[in-house]
């Protein structure tokens, strides 16, 4: 399979090892300083495009895709407030984009159990649900997509809870912000060092808490949740996420 590479940084290189472990072949690689290359007539020469850029350049490239014809992996994150519109000329346009704000698989049944775990504990009022998510800090947004997709997850479940509120944080999962509605599930986000991703879900009561955690070693992960979409989606047409190449 032929690959565009849109954003060549941290996750690009990772995904770019691993492809060609695989066999693949990357056929256009972009980054801020060749954007000159980034062409229609470049585009179509590969089968696919991953896209791992930044949230200020992601949907203009989405959008050569579409114009190229070239079906679209992306994983970058913050740019959701663009997907209704970015999701209308897909289908008007019969092109196929994936996205995800996470493509480790192991994310990914953190997703799916921690709306199992909501479903539970919303029986139980003594506990107060939070989100934590710690990060490397050269990471431009907060909170994390993943943070957002598991607050999401929990929000849909956890009828105490009707929307999300984010916290900056400097250390470390700070005793609980009394100043947060009740109604609105925190997120924390903390930045510190080279830490790929960790995510949280606490439960707290007085007497005990409950975590269950998501702890990314590397970026790996994401490099081969992406490259496994990019192998799955060309000749779909549409919007696809992780539930749709997954079984659970
Ligand atoms: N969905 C996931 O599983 C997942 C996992 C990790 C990171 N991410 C997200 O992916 C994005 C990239 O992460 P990263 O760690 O590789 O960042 P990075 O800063 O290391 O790389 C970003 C790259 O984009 C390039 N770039 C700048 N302008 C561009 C343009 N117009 N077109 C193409 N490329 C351009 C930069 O030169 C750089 O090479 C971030 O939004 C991050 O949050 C998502």
């Amino acid at each position: 399979m032929k690959i565009a590479l849109l954003g060549y940084g941290k996750m690009g290189k990772e995904i770019e090892a691993l492809a060609i472990a695989k066999g693949h072949e990357v056929v256009l690689k972009i980054n801020e300083h060749n954007l000159n290359d980034l062409t229609l007539e470049n585009l179509r020469k590969a089968d696919v495009a991953i896209e791992f850029s930044t949230p200020h350049t992601v949907v203009s490239n989405i959008r050569m895709c579409f114009e190229a014809g070239l079906p679209v992996v992306v994983g970058t994150t913050a740019w959701y407030e663009h997907f209704d519109m970015l999701k209308k000329e897909c289908e008007e346009k019969g092109q196929s984009l994936f996205y995800a704000t996470n493509f480790s698989i192991g994310v990914n049944l953190f997703f799916h159990f921690s709306k199992q775990l909501a479903k539970m504990m919303k029986h139980y009022t003594a506990y107060e649900v939070s989100v934590d998510e710690v990060h490397h800090t050269h990471k431009l947004d907060a909170p994390s997509g993943t943070a957002i997709t598991t607050a999401e997850g929990i929000l849909s479940e956890y009828p105490a809870k009707s929307s999300w509120v984010n916290q900056i944080v400097t250390t470390e999962h700070p005793a609980a912000d009394t100043t947060a509605n009740s109604a609105e599930l925190l997120i924390r986000s903390y930045r510190t060092d080279e830490v790929p991703g960790t995510h949280t879900v606490y439960y707290e009561s007085e007497v005990d808490t409950i975590e269950f955690r998501h702890t990314a070693h590397s970026r790996k992960g994401f490099a081969a949740g992406a490259l496994a979409a990019a192998e799955w989606l060309p000749g779909k047409k549409g919007i696809f996420t992780m539930n749709d190449m997954l079984s659970f």
